[in-house]
């Protein structure tokens, strides 16, 4: 099953530009975007005035990616909670709150028992699931499916990409219906979105082996930071998961901006940091401040290591290694942004001769609370 492949986990990162483009699919209709599952629903969506995603792990920061788009074309206020926090607290709910759950397995019974409370609250749910008929789906009043295909590597890769494709469709369905999205603005996402599947294949072919190879150098590394911005700040977060999951070693994530609040302390010489860079062209002032992150950590002898769009010659002088990630609209670079990730933390977990698919202590649905 696992074709060629040396993992089920490299399998299903080279099937990342599929799993958007088969969430895409069908989804489109002259330049618009058209759910059907989500027929009967414009009432509902019309009057929400809040929406909170649902999620663990993973699928929680594809839900962190999507709170930007939600934002910014559907206009409603998105809170982004971890399933098994939400309901041993008093959590505010009503019938203008729409519950969205996103999971990959749609089993996770922290993200199942958070979906059933909202519910019996007067929430209206939503899922994002990847598997057809999973248990989280029918306890819910609407889904939207992922097409990302089965997922079968413990560590979660084509299903959040899929995620956060399907978040956006969903954000771009909403924005038209309440009526706060233009045709225009909404055409111009669906042909970036429609364009996303492309460029995570030229990243594959093109920053796939130099990824790996930088991989390797490091296979002996105590503990790797992770830094981005605004839709980079979750892809940095799920950069650091992945590397803790797969290859056991220290990882954390960090908002670039938090760094002189805190983080910046754990810098000496050596420590290796990623950097998601945002696109000069269509986020400069976020740029700018990111490259000055950069040379605070390098001034303190970090390892820059930073993932840059192409033609961004900005990051070059401070930057020990650049892995290149097409240009692409604003939102819609983490979908591109996480592929490297993805890849690096599969080759030094190989580096270091581990299971990629199978991690320790890990299991693939975790069907307990
Ligand atoms: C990380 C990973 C997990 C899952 C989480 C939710 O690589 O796979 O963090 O994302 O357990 O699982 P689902 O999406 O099945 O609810």
């Amino acid at each position: 099953e696992k074709g060629g492949w040396s993992s089920f986990m490299a399998k299903e990162v080279s099937e990342e530009p599929d799993a958007v483009a088969n969430t895409v699919r069908g989804r489109i209709h002259d330049g618009a975007v058209v759910i059907p599952e989500l027929d009967g629903l414009d009432d509902l969506f019309r009057g929400i005035h809040r929406i909170l995603v649902i999620a663990c792990g993973t699928a929680a920061y594809a839900g962190q990616v999507g709170k930007y788009a939600l934002e910014q074309w559907a206009r409603v206020p998105v809170d982004v909670e971890l399933a098994h926090e939400f309901r041993y607290r008093d959590p505010v709910l009503d019938s203008g709150t729409l519950v969205v759950s996103i999971s990959q397995s749609g089993e996770t019974m922290d993200t199942l028992m958070a979906v059933k409370y909202a519910r019996e609250r007067g929430a209206k749910t939503l899922s994002i699931c990847n598997t057809q008929g999973a248990t989280i789906p029918r306890e819910s009043d609407a889904i939207v499916y992922t097409h990302a295909g089965p997922e079968v590597a413990v560590a979660s890769t084509k299903a959040f990409v899929a995620q956060i494709t399907a978040l956006y469709l969903l954000a771009l369905h909403v924005g038209r219906v309440r009526g706060v999205l233009s045709e225009g603005d909404s055409a111009q996402a669906v042909a970036e979105l429609e364009g996303v599947a492309d460029k995570i294949a030229w990243i594959l072919t093109h920053e796939q082996e130099r990824t790996t190879q930088l991989a390797r150098w490091m296979a002996d590394t105590r503990s790797v930071l992770f830094l981005g911005r605004h839709v980079g700040f979750p892809i940095a977060l799920e950069g650091a998961l992945k590397l803790k999951e797969i290859s056991y070693i220290h990882a954390e994530g960090f908002a670039a901006g938090e760094l002189k609040h805190g983080p910046i302390a754990l810098i000496e010489p050596g420590q290796p940091v990623f950097v998601i860079v945002p696109s000069p062209v269509f986020s400069p002032l976020l740029h700018d401040k990111v490259v000055s992150n950069i040379q605070e950590i390098r001034a303190r002898g970090a390892r820059v290591i930073v993932i840059a769009e192409e033609g961004d010659a900005a990051v070059l002088p401070f930057a020990d290694e650049v892995l290149r990630i097409p240009l692409a609209g604003p939102l819609f670079e983490p979908l591109l942004a996480v592929v490297p990730l993805h890849i690096f933390a599969m080759g030094l977990a190989e580096a270091k001769g581990l299971d990629v698919d199978q991690p320790r202590n890990l299991a693939k649905s975790v069907t307990v609370e």
